[in-house]
């Protein structure tokens, strides 16, 4: 038996699912039972009936999969595969600006630890930022902590008074205006398509901006063949799949999330066996947690 079919008969056994993000690998992304955005996968975490669910992706994303399904048992592949972006924010500072204004929605990006959530008025992902951050009463905003989808945010909502941190994803903040304009003078007739979370200076040179998802509906859907993505590599996986002529390119070289490529098939193969690294999470806070995380669906309906 190979190791996709052992996992085949593992998850009928264990009556378990398995999610995988567009970020991790290939091979990962074909034994998943769901591949999407944090977005998707949150939906579905909340409405599947499986017993248990194996996240193929990185901490906060089980975690938030625990939360909104806390009658699960929620295994992550590796332990250790955790989202640095998650923890660039702190209680200090939410509270700081929580003394500065009246009239303050604490927007989380769902990039965060269950703690932090504890904390907030609202989760958002990049499919959703733009359209909750709108619909919120509060004018001020504390979106935290990527700053560059938070001013990405605050470019779509002028009419807001958005405030980020210095919170950041190193993988995408990497990507410089000098890559994009020597990937252009290469590809002169690819289009560019990057997330949210590069910095402004690289989503003012794209002709789509979106959320992992999102890119891969653009580069499917549109009539042009050619493109250059601003985001990282496991996301041509699925245009491979549903759009097998299209020719892509990263920005630069070395495109990848470290984190999510922790996640390999022996792994999960490991936990679908031995029912191990489990999400564990205190009660009161995966109370508080799920409030903000409710919303989210909530306000993205
Ligand atoms: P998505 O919201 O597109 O899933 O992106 C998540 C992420 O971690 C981006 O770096
Ligand atoms: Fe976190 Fe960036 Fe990896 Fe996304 S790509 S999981 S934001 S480190």
């Amino acid at each position: 038996m190979n190791k996709k079919e052992r996992i085949e008969r593992l998850k009928k056994e264990k009556n378990a699912i398995i999610l995988a993000h567009y970020y991790v690998d290939a091979d990962v992304q074909e034994v998943a039972d769901y591949t999407g955005d944090s977005f998707y996968l949150a939906k579905v975490a909340k409405a599947t009936d499986a017993k248990a669910i194996v996240f193929a992706g990185v901490e906060f994303m089980g975690e938030s999969a625990k939360i909104l399904n806390p009658e699960k048992h929620v295994y992550m592949p590796d332990l250790h595969a955790d989202c640095p972006m998650a923890h660039m924010a702190t209680v200090e500072e939410i509270n700081k600006m929580r003394e500065t204004y009246d009239d303050l929605a604490v927007v989380l990006y769902i990039n965060s630890t269950a703690e932090l959530k504890t904390y907030a008025d609202v989760c958002v992902t990049s499919a959703n930022a733009v359209k909750i951050v709108k619909n919120l009463p509060q004018k001020n905003i504390f979106f935290i902590p990527d700053r560059n989808l938070g001013n990405f945010v605050k470019e779509q909502v002028p009419e807001k008074n958005v405030m980020t941190n210095e919170g950041h994803c190193p993988r995408h903040t990497i990507i410089t205006k000098e890559d994009v304009i020597k990937a252009k003078q290469k590809y002169p007739q690819a289009r560019l398509a990057v997330h949210p979370e590069c910095t402004k200076d690289i989503l003012s040179e794209a002709d789509y901006i979106g959320s992992t998802a999102g890119i891969i509906d653009y580069v499917v859907g549109s009539q042009e063949q050619e493109f250059i993505i601003g985001t990282v590599d496991g996301v041509f996986a699925k245009i491979h799949e549903l759009a097998p002529g299209k020719i892509l390119h990263t920005v630069r070289e070395n495109q990848i999330c470290p984190n999510m490529k922790k996640v390999t098939l022996d792994k999960i193969i490991t936990v679908l066996e031995n029912e191990n690294n489990e999400i564990i999470l205190d009660h009161e806070v995966m109370d508080q947690a799920l409030k903000p995380l409710e919303r989210m669906l909530e306000l993205a309906k």
